[in-house]
């Protein structure tokens, strides 16, 4: 970038950067941004903000769930991935649907303390006998979440022995936060506390991401003839799903796939409404590794003619704090969904995922999941091409007519085509 001063891009203002970007370097932000106040909204966001980035939104459904019709705000780079949430919606067009249901919003935070004076057996039961000083001594920090029904819930401690340190879970109802900020405070409340019991010293203090007290579920039952297509008739199609599910959960090369697609639904939600990604991604990985071998996290089965499909994880969504609902993309997105609470919000996720998995399911034990990315990719080389606004979906006719394959052939076709 030139000549470039690093004090200045870290400490002036989001307009300053860019004004020392493309003093460097030549570039203009187009790219990257031209609104003015979504601008300001990535400068109080996050540090070293330059612009910002325009994931495509779009909403997939209706998705039948508890039996309502839902539509659902997906934030996504990926072609197909709304368009097989809408077909699997379109699937219980006749009979069937998605239930739902999910835990209570329980996190935990850690506080891990090493050093300490006695036998780790001994620390864990100093740790307990405190319980009641440790709760109260959260209390202030508390005091607003239980007001609103959560709160603290429980506590435990385990002696780690490999590393002689000590762990100290506490368990705190979150209800419609993440629960980062709050988890975090009441962990590094409770270190002096915590020192001062076990005569040991805090290696460190933050809630645990693994979320597993955090769960929904989701449950799908589909009449296996609805599932023939295109000369694929719906019991085999219904068997092979059925079979699929079962090769993700004993061949974990298989298993990280098939999450990664039930994750296409829930990480585009999860963007869509502001929420943390990595922390639901992280927690649902974790999931799949429960009983040892990572595998797939959904089932399926067949009970007379009709197919069943479960999924259950962790969910840990929120419907404020953090960006959720601060930023005003994701308060969009939590407008169109009826403003759940944190725990409705999860359970449309395990909806959404299941929906995700069963339409790439069906598509795998059938006729694949190329054909159906051509429409898109199509659109995509005529917008390379050059193509804006309404010859988009003209010119992208043109490309799968004539079979046109690489940009140079399309660039070329596209200008004698806008002469024309
Ligand atoms: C692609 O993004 C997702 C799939 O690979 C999921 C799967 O294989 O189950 C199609």
């Amino acid at each position: 970038m030139g000549v470039f001063s690093y004090r200045k891009f870290r400490k002036g203002t989001i307009r300053d950067r860019r004004d020392v970007i493309s003093q460097g370097s030549g570039k203009d932000f187009a790219a990257t941004g031209r609104d003015e106040d979504l601008l300001d909204l990535s400068e109080v966001m996050i540090e070293q903000a330059v612009g910002y980035f325009g994931v495509p939104l779009g909403v997939a459904g209706p998705l039948p769930v508890d039996g309502k019709k839902i539509m659902i705000p997906m934030a996504t780079e990926e072609p197909s991935v709304i368009a097989a949430v809408t077909f699997a919606g379109s699937l219980f067009s006749s009979s069937g649907g998605i239930t739902t249901r999910a835990s209570d919003p329980v996190m935990v935070a850690q506080i891990f303390i090493e050093d300490v004076g006695e036998p780790g057996a001994i620390c864990v039961e100093k740790v307990f006998e405190s319980r009641d000083i440790i709760r109260k001594r959260l209390k202030p920090i508390l005091e607003t979440m239980e007001e609103r029904g959560g709160g603290w819930r429980n506590m435990d401690a385990r002696w780690i022995a490999p590393s002689r340190t000590l762990a100290v879970n506490l368990q705190i109802d979150v209800r419609d936060a993440m629960g980062a900020n709050l988890l975090n405070s009441a962990a590094e409340e409770i270190r002096p506390l915590l020192e001062e019991i076990t005569g040991g010293r805090v290696l460190m203090a933050i809630l645990s991401n693994r979320s597993w007290n955090r769960t929904a579920s989701a449950r799908l039952s589909i009449p296996v003839k609805v599932l023939g297509h295109n000369g694929f008739n719906g019991k085999d199609t219904a068997r092979r799903i059925v079979r699929a599910s079962r090769v993700a959960r004993e061949d974990p090369d298989r298993g990280v796939t098939h999450n990664k697609g039930i994750m296409n639904g829930i990480s585009a939600l999860a963007l869509a409404t502001g929420n943390d990604c990595r922390a639901i991604e992280a927690a649902a990985h974790a999931y799949a590794g429960r009983y040892g071998p990572y595998h797939g996290l959904s089932e399926y089965w067949i009970e007379g003619d009709v197919l069943q499909g479960s999924l259950e994880m962790p969910l840990p969504f929120a419907v404020t704090g953090g960006a959720v609902g601060f930023h005003p993309a994701s308060r969009w997105s939590l407008e169109i969904l009826g403003n759940p609470d944190a725990r409705g919000l999860s359970r449309i996720a395990a909806a959404l995922g299941l929906a995700q998995n069963l339409a790439a399911l069906r598509a795998l034990v059938s006729e694949g999941i190329q054909s159906g990315h051509m429409g898109l990719h199509a659109r995509r080389l005529a917008y390379a091409a050059g193509a804006r606004g309404d010859e988009i979906p003209l010119f992208s006719t043109v490309i799968r007519n004539d079979d046109i394959r690489g940009k140079e052939e399309a660039a070329r076709r596209f200008s004698e085509w806008r002469l024309k």
